[in-house]
């Protein structure tokens, strides 16, 4: 994955968890970069390696600091530095999700060899949304949660969020059920 999500793990941890737990993190894997390239492209492993070991270090399960990575990824990051892009998405929580299958295509003029989710919208009414998230990489159900979390948080909605793994592919995919309350 490209080095902005790495950067992104490093500020959350940093921000949230002080110096000393990012120390702590990077030890834990003989991590030999001092900083990453947001521009440059990371082996996944490296990247899973790093929640596994902040997880370790800060006491929280790899699945609950996907999901903070996941708001912090929209609350912090996509605001502050990417914030005409956001735009682009829609102006409210409901004009985003409907927005998210393409959302990633204008990513691709920033981050070319992107590998995108994919996202589709298989149900909608006036207080629900149901929406798909399939990936080639397993293990990043939770940051999306984290990421809808974020996006309601953005546009000030209230939601309820119910997560149903896809059966044959739990961790690469699952159908997110956002209930407006
Ligand atoms: C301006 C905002 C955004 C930017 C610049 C951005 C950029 C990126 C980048 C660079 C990656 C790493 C993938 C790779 O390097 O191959 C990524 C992954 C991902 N993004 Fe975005 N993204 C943005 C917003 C969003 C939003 C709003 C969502 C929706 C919930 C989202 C969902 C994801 C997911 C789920 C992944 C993990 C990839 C996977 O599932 O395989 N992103 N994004």
């Amino acid at each position: 994955m490209y080095g902005i999500v790495n950067k992104a793990i490093e500020d959350l941890i940093i921000t949230q968890y002080g110096e000393e737990s990012w120390d702590n993190t990077k030890e834990q894997i003989n991590l030999d970069i001092d900083f990453f390239l947001i521009n440059q492209v990371y082996d996944d492993q490296l990247t899973f390696q790093l929640i596994e070991a902040a997880g370790n270090v800060i006491g929280k399960s790899q699945n609950e600091l996907l999901k903070e990575l996941g708001i912090w990824w929209i609350v912090k990051l996509s605001k502050e530095r990417y914030g005409s892009l956001m735009t682009t998405g829609g102006q409210d929580l409901r004009e985003f999700l409907i927005n998210l299958p393409a959302f990633h295509t204008r990513v691709m003029m920033i981050y070319p060899k992107i590998q995108t989710p994919e996202f589709a919208i298989t149900s909608i009414s006036r207080n629900n949304i149901q929406l798909l998230y399939k990936s080639k990489r397993a293990g990043l159900v939770n940051f999306v949660y984290g990421m809808l979390i974020g996006l309601a948080k953005l546009f000030s909605s209230q939601v309820k969020i119910n997560i149903t793994p896809d059966p044959f592919h739990p961790e690469r995919s699952a159908l997110f059920d956002i209930l407006w309350i």
